[in-house]
C-alpha cells in the first residue's frame, strides 16, 4: 500500500507473534561490543552489486549470537542487516527504535521505495542509512543500534554475529 511516493504504510496489527517475542526485552546495547567476535555474514561484492539494484534486495539479514542466558530460548531470535551505502559498509540490529520490532516483515526489504531511507514496516518510522537516526515517524531522533562492521578482501564481517 502507498501513501505517498517513496513511503509504505503498513499495518499496525501485524506479526503478533513477532510483538510477543520482541517485547520481551531489548538487546540492542548487548551487541557489537568490541570483545565479541567478528563473523563473516556477506560477501563485499554481493553487496556492492545489491546497491545497484532495487532497495528491496539491497540488504543481507543475518542472525546475532545470544548470549549464554538467552541461548536456550527458543523463542527468541536477533538478527543484524548490513548493506553497501557510499562506498561504506553499514550494520545495524534489525530492532527498530520505537517499539523494539523488527523493522521488517522477515523478506529482508527495509528500504523505502527511493531506497533513500531505512523503513521500518510496524508504523513506518524512518531512518538516515548512513547514521541510523530516525528521521520521520514516532521515534524521531532516536537512533538505530549500529554494529560494528569490518571488511576483509571480500569478507565482510560482524561484531557478535552468529556462525
Ligand atoms: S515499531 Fe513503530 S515505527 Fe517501528
Amino acid at each position: 500500500m502507498l501513501a505517498s511516493a517513496g513511503r509504505r504504510v503498513v499495518p499496525a496489527a501485524h506479526r503478533v507473534a513477532s510483538i510477543l517475542v520482541a517485547n520481551v526485552r531489548f538487546l540492542g546495547s548487548a551487541f557489537a561490543q568490541s570483545g565479541d567476535a567478528y563473523v563473516r555474514v556477506a560477501s563485499l561484492e554481493d553487496l556492492r552489486s545489491r546497491a545497484s539494484q532495487s532497495p528491496e534486495v539491497r540488504a543481507v539479514k543475518f542472525d546475532m549470537k545470544l548470549d549464554e542466558e538467552d541461548a536456550d530460548d527458543i523463542f527468541l531470535q536477533e538478527e543484524g542487516f548490513v548493506f553497501y551505502s557510499k562506498s561504506k559498509v553499514i550494520a545495524y540490529l534489525n530492532k527498530c527504535a520505537h517499539m523494539s520490532l523488527e523493522l521488517d516483515m522477515d523478506d529482508a526489504d527495509f528500504f523505502t521505495l527511493d531506497g533513500s531511507r531505512i523503513q521500518c514496516k510496524v508504523h513506518g518510522a524512518q531512518f538516515c542509512p548512513d547514521s541510523g537516526v530516525c528521521v520521520e515517524g514516532p521515534c524521531k531522533s532516536k537512533m538505530l543500534t549500529p554494529l560494528n562492521v569490518k571488511v576483509d578482501g571480500d569478507d565482510v564481517l560482524v561484531a557478535g554475529a552468529d556462525e
